[in-house]
């Protein structure tokens, strides 16, 4: 980190730069972010501030300067970081600086929420204190650099500096300002079993992106990730920006063209049902907003987020350890099940190499259907007579793990949990609450509701030798009784995690919302693998699976072979196919295996086998998207060792054409010099033919086929 004159603030990371600069009024103006610069002098910045201020310092416009934190209404008058009733009792504010330090080795230890850890990388966070007396506050703008990354993390902490109350009515983690050009956006959407398709829209004057959540939870529809590249940029050339909040609850990511074609991207908790009171000497502190650049088109942003989430993300053991495969009874039996049938699914599936078998719901209180039971956290021993104990000694006896699903923070109206506690859902007083999935939420803004579910969950994880969890979460957040509630239910939320995850290290714990509502990097910090979707079709999670891969990593992707035809949308796929798509993702079954055909198991035999084989590059690898199921009939996407040593390239085809011939996939990222040998077929390939020819997929000749080459350096 380079400091001159203590105005200029030149941030550097692997290969990049980020420069803030004070001008002559005190404004924290932000000059630069993208490839990194060398330490010469700055005139430059000078000379950009004259653009800016040809009417002299006196006569700064906030609306043309590049801010680091703006403000609305003193001479800016664009979408604010932060918008604050003041002690004076209006929002205009003008923040100007006041010092700064340099906090060396350490993160930034946001309290009460998840964010980056040091890990192995270098670390130094500069934290810029703003101010502004009249209005009564202080802002301080925390930015950590990793040496090893292309990444800033951005906070911010606002501080009550005035003798009265005042309140936030919006504060977001970051602002970041890129000069005129043009500009795209691409961004994640979708809903229930449609999760994260990849969406890409222009940014032309105004506010062109407003992708905001208000759900409760991050959500199936909007996901708090966004890229912003230059109109050219492509999948794997051209400049490109990311915005990724570290955080579970509504959030928002707004995009704005300015009248001169400035950009502004602002990033944090939804402004909308947020509002957050702060008394005399209180602070506010926001989720960490985690910023990168590439110049290697989307594809380097992915892969930086990918090292950076499984390196310096996760606290979990799992984070850098293989997966075992498993298989979850959920498609199987949903609730329809006794101790009989879940040994006799696990005993064959134990036959064909799998190592970890999950009771999904069904197994507690007298949970026979969904609208009874939720919360009542002890086993059903109608349906399991030997208890979790002794179902997890047998499911152990059989060699495999024992793994059991929880939705710690809802409640059926039918519950015992309900009858004895109606006081701890979620609810405004004179309104009959509503229920979702035929449940309500528990209040997690209360400390006795949340120490609780700490014990209730802890004393049945104590019980057992379980040693997988899957934490779901099937239901949006209604009736939220106060503005800011979403975010202090978020505290909540994170205490109890973080203590169950810390009390039970061994334990690995999958995230789960009715599929992949809750994919989001606040999770990922506890959890280091989330159900994807409740989508199991392999052509549909084809797309869900290369559009999640923009933002977060495989070995995060949880995907499990289900049966045909799909549960959810019918289709049929062959085994090959619906095994290759989940291999890219932490691999399982969910299905009755007891039904598969002699030769079916064979074949599960052989991909278990030939998981287990990939399964040290899934978790490691550079990801790289190949073909776009959003644009083209195919899809391929390749896993690549760190070394590259190793090579994994699935090719999947949806509609088959008959008499046309195949493109050619081009590989990347391999040793051109060396030669690599397909594990499968044993022809032998050059690095240079596999990059610049490529490989023609031979796919079979019926729709939905997919094409598999294992190539290892020789
Ligand atoms: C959600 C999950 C499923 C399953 C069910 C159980 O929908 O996404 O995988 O666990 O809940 O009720």
């Amino acid at each position: 980190m380079i400091i001159k004159n203590k105005n200029i603030f030149h941030l550097q990371g692997k290969n990049t730069s980020y420069i803030i600069a004070v001008n002559e009024c005190g404004d924290v103006m932000h000059y630069y972010y993208g490839k990194k610069l060398r330490d010469k002098n700055y005139d430059w910045v000078k000379q950009e501030w004259s653009v800016w201020n040809s009417a002299g310092p006196d006569k700064w416009t906030l609306d043309i300067t590049p801010q680091e934190y703006p403000s609305y209404g003193y001479t800016d008058l664009k979408m604010p970081a932060y918008d604050i009733l003041n002690k004076n009792g209006n929002n205009v504010s003008r923040l100007t600086y006041k010092s700064y330090e340099i906090v060396e080795g350490d993160v930034d230890k946001i309290s009460g929420m998840p964010y980056l850890l040091k890990g192995k990388s270098s670390v130094q966070t500069l934290y810029i204190t703003v101010e502004d007396k009249n209005a009564g506050f202080s802002v301080v703008l925390g930015y950590t650099v990793f040496d090893d990354y292309d990444i800033i993390a951005r906070t911010a902490k606002i501080k009550n500096i005035s003798d009265t109350k005042i309140k936030l009515e919006r504060a977001y983690s970051c602002a970041l300002e890129l000069p005129k050009n043009d500009y795209k956006a691409l961004y994640l959407s979708g809903g229930w079993a449609n999760e994260r398709n990849l969406k890409e829209t222009e940014i032309t004057g105004g506010i062109k992106l407003d992708i905001s959540a208000a759900r409760g939870g991050s959500s199936h529809h909007i996901n708090p990730f966004v890229m912003v590249a230059k109109k050219d940029a492509t999948e794997f050339f051209g400049e490109v920006y990311g915005a990724t909040l570290v955080y579970s609850g509504n959030h928002s990511t707004t995009v704005e063209s300015d009248q001169f074609g400035n950009l502004r991207l602002l990033q944090g908790i939804n402004p909308f049902g947020f509002s957050w009171e702060l008394g005399m000497g209180e602070e506010f502190e926001t989720p960490q907003s985690i910023l990168s650049y590439s110049d290697c088109g989307y594809g380097g942003i992915s892969r930086e987020l990918h090292d950076l989430f499984r390196n310096n993300l996760s606290r979990s053991k799992w984070s850098k350890q293989e997966r075992p495969v498993l298989i979850n009874n959920w498609e199987a039996t949903y609730f329809d099940f006794n101790e009989d049938k879940l040994m006799e699914i696990a005993k064959c599936a134990a036959k064909q190499g799998v190592e970890l078998f999950v009771l999904d719901d069904g197994w507690f209180g007298k949970r026979y259907d969904e609208d009874k039971s939720m919360g009542d956290w002890f086993v059903n021993e109608k349906k399991i007579p030997s208890g979790i104990d002794g179902l997890a000694k047998k499911i152990n006896a059989l060699g495999l793990k024992f793994g059991l699903w929880f939705e710690p923070e809802a409640v059926n109206p039918d519950s015992e949990l309900y009858r004895n506690h109606p006081d701890w859902i979620i609810r405004v007083s004179g309104m009959e609450p509503t229920t979702s999935r035929c449940e309500y939420l528990l209040d997690f803004t209360k400390d006795e509701v949340c120490d609780y579910i700490i014990n209730a969950v802890s004393k049945i994880l104590s019980s057992a030798n379980i040693e997988y969890v899957k934490w779901d979460m099937n239901r949006p957040m209604t009736e939220m009784p106060y503005q800011g509630f979403n975010h202090k239910f978020y505290l909540g939320f994170y205490r109890v995690m973080s203590q169950i995850c810390n009390a039970f290290p061994n334990v690995l714990f999958e995230g789960c919302s009715g599929g992949g509502g809750r994919f989001d990097a606040g999770i990922l910090a506890y959890m280091p693998q989330i159900w994807t979707s409740d989508n199991s079709d392999a052509v549909k999670r084809l797309e869900i699976q290369y559009s999640t891969s923009f933002a977060y990593p495989i070995s995060a992707i949880s995907a499990h072979v289900t049966a045909v035809p799909n549960h959810q949308n019918g289709r049929i796929t062959s085994l090959k196919t619906r095994g290759d798509v989940a291999k890219c993702g932490v691999f399982g079954y969910e299905l009755d295996i007891t039904k598969m055909s002699d030769d079916e198991l064979m074949e599960v035999r052989e991909q278990i086998k030939d998981y287990k084989k990939l399964r040290p590059l899934m978790l490691n690898g550079d990801f790289y998207r190949l073909k776009n199921p959003f644009n083209t009939n195919y899809c391929a996407w390749e896993m690549v060792a760190k070394d590259k040593s190793e090579v994994f390239l699935m090719c999947a085809k949806r509609m088959s054409e008959h008499n046309s011939k195949e493109e050619h996939i081009k590989l990347m990222g391999l040793s051109e010099n060396a030669d690599y040998i397909d594990m499968y077929t044993k022809k032998v390939y050059g690095g240079d033919e596999l990059m610049y020819n490529g490989v023609v997929p031979e796919f079979g000749k019926f729709d939905f086929s997919t094409f598999t080459v294992h190539l290892v350096k020789i």
